[in-house]
């Protein structure tokens, strides 16, 4: 199958309690790359080898979270054909305008079941990579920090699981690969779901606390830059969650940490490809533990009860 419809992760509103350690984390520690601001104060941030405007926005608030998440689409006849079908599906959607966000199109925006604001886009303007398209370089210079090369996927917490699950797999094309079953055997706690070849675009568990985050993810190239990350980080004095370690569900390799606000991130390597063809994986609740944290087997009371 080729890729069409929901492409991949475009972007996402970010909320911190303070822009000036927030700006100085997401340049100099994570090391994305400022692309501009807004009239209302929001900063735009790429990663490196994104190439179109943004990938982060930070919005200045009185405490952490996301606003909103948003996916990029094919093109412009894609995005109409998703709002058609999300209408038809019983979803209510709004039209932004083009130019509301910085160089972004118009975009649909809905509420998903789970309680979390959504947008689908196609339109971005492509600044590039630094590299050009004609006998491109390898090596993009004066990589700070971190340095993902890419937004990959985001965690999020709700109450209706099923209701979004279906939202998902029957209107926007996603694909599950993983999910974590109950204690009871039958309820499902958790889904991991791609609309692409990876093993996960985005993740949804099953939590009382709707419209919640428990991590956004950018994708680190090698295990390598991983153990560097975690160096950085700790030269840094970041606060590391929990990491480096490896994932049962996916393959990938991660760290997770937070940023000065309290957002929980995470810098993810690996994963298997995934294809349309191969049937999910299901994990049960006596080795939720190897699911998660492959190695220690043991989930931390602090990656389980903090979103925001
Ligand atoms: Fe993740």
């Amino acid at each position: 199958m080729a890729l069409t419809g929901v492409l991949r992760p475009g972007y996402t509103q970010i909320r911190v309690t303070d822009m000036q350690a927030a700006v100085d984390f997401y340049t100099n520690i994570l090391g994305l790359v400022e692309t501009g601001r807004d009239d209302s104060g929001r900063v735009y941030f790429k990663a490196h080898d994104e190439r179109d405007h943004h990938c982060v926005i930070l919005r200045l608030a009185d405490k952490p979270g996301n606003d909103f998440y948003a996916f990029k689409v094919l093109n412009q006849a894609t995005l109409g054909e998703l709002e058609e079908k999300l209408n038809a599906y019983g979803v209510a959607t709004e039209r932004r305008p083009a130019g509301e966000l910085l160089e972004t199109g118009e975009r649909v925006r809905f509420t998903i079941p789970t309680g979390h604001v959504f947008e689908l886009y196609w339109e971005q303007t492509e600044v590039g990579d630094g590299l050009g398209y004609l006998n491109p370089p390898i090596l993009i210079d004066n990589r700070k920090g971190i340095s993902p090369i890419r937004l990959d996927h985001w965690q999020l917490h709700g109450a209706d699981l099923d209701g979004t699950f279906d939202l998902f797999t029957k209107v926007l094309g996603f694909t599950l690969t993983e999910k974590i079953l109950g204690e009871d055997g039958k309820t499902v706690m958790a889904v991991w779901l791609t609309c692409s070849n990876k093993a996960h675009d985005i993740a949804f568990v099953r939590d009382t606390r709707s419209d919640t985050l428990h991590h956004a993810a950018f994708l680190i190239e090698t295990w390598e830059k991983l153990l560097n990350a975690a160096d950085l980080m700790a030269k840094h004095k970041v606060f590391i969650d929990i990491g480096p370690l490896r994932h049962g569900i996916t393959r990938g390799t991660s760290i997770y940490f937070f940023d000065p606000s309290g957002n929980r991130m995470e810098t993810f390597c690996g994963g298997y490809s995934f294809y349309p063809d191969m049937k999910p994986y299901t994990w049960t609740w006596d080795e939720v533990g190897s699911a998660i944290f492959y190695h220690t087997r043991e989930l931390n009371e602090r990656f389980l009860t903090v979103v925001t």
